[in-house]
């Protein structure tokens, strides 16, 4: 039996919450967490619990066992899948992806090992990468005669620039992750035996400052890519806007002019 939540019970996830922290852990060891269409159901219902739980302020996304975060689609379910299958469960994983990404909650991908393919591009859904010296990322689908499918070909080349991502993509190198780290596709790299204490160091630090700013702050940036500057300008005014009504606003410059913590309600 695995874990349950809102009316799901996990078969391919570890989903556990401790205090304002969500642990969700890929669990199919055995094929390195590869991404079967069960784990992108999982994931849609534990992010969908997580986006809806207020008591919850971030997520550490991992992989379990030391090999993997995870080596990419599920290659024996893909084998058999027509064109058209292919293309509804791509758009499948691709919107998961997006609920990820735009949480409006911080994820953290701390990732324990390989990184590959669909791996890579759930990792690069979440707001912030954390890498084990272990961890090895690329986006090998060319190798097996197809292309990135859960988003590589948009966000790798908008977190590390076109010619850097193509060629990632074209070759279907892997890279270490010192050299995600310099070409900027990981924000840092730690000791095996840190990475989910620095994960939740980086968690806290974001939880103490006010959840609106947070939540209003990724928006900010996401829809500000998918557009010009001067659209990505309107957001942002707006949304700061929507900052500078609120509670936590009051809270925040208060506590600053009377030299103490504040206490954030997110509102
Ligand atoms: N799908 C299904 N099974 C996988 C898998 C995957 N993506 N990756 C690894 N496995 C399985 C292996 O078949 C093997 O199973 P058995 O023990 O039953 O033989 C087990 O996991 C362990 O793997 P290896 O023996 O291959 O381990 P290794 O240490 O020798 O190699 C590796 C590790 C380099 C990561 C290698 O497993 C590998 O190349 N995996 C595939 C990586 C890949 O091509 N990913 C992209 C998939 S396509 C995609 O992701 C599309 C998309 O954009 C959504």
């Amino acid at each position: 039996m695995g874990t349950a939540v809102a009316g799901s019970t996990f078969q391919n996830l570890l989903y556990e919450k401790k205090g304002a922290i969500v642990y969700v852990t890929l669990n199919r060891p055995k094929v390195l967490n590869a991404l079967n269409q069960a784990v992108f159901a999982e994931l849609k219902a534990a992010f969908e619990d997580v986006r809806d739980d207020a008591a919850v302020r971030g997520v550490i996304l991992t992989g379990s066992g030391d090999k993997a975060f995870a080596a990419g689609a599920d290659i024996a379910e893909m084998s058999t899948s027509t064109g058209v299958q292919a293309e509804e469960s791509t758009r499948h994983a691709q919107s998961v992806t997006e609920l990820i990404e735009n949480l409006g909650k911080p994820v953290i991908a701390a990732v324990n090992g390989f990184a590959l393919g669909g791996g890579c591009e759930l990792a690069m859904a979440c707001t912030i990468r954390i890498a084990a010296e272990t961890a090895k990322f690329g986006q090998p689908e060319v190798k097996l005669g197809i292309m990135p499918g859960a988003g590589g070909t948009q966000r790798l080349p908008r977190l590390i620039g076109k010619g850097r991502a193509l060629q990632l993509i074209l070759s279907g190198e892997i890279i270490s992750a010192q050299e995600a780290y310099r070409i900027g596709l990981v924000n840092e790299v730690v000791p095996n035996a840190n990475l989910i204490s620095r994960s939740e160091a980086i968690l806290n630090q974001i939880n103490s400052n006010g959840p609106l700013g947070v939540k209003y702050s990724i928006d900010a940036v996401n829809k500000g890519l998918d557009g010009s500057v001067s659209e990505g300008l309107l957001i942002e005014a707006s949304l700061f806007g929507i900052c500078a009504g609120s509670e936590d606003k009051k809270e925040g410059t208060s506590a600053f002019l009377a030299k103490r913590a504040p206490n954030f309600q997110g509102r």
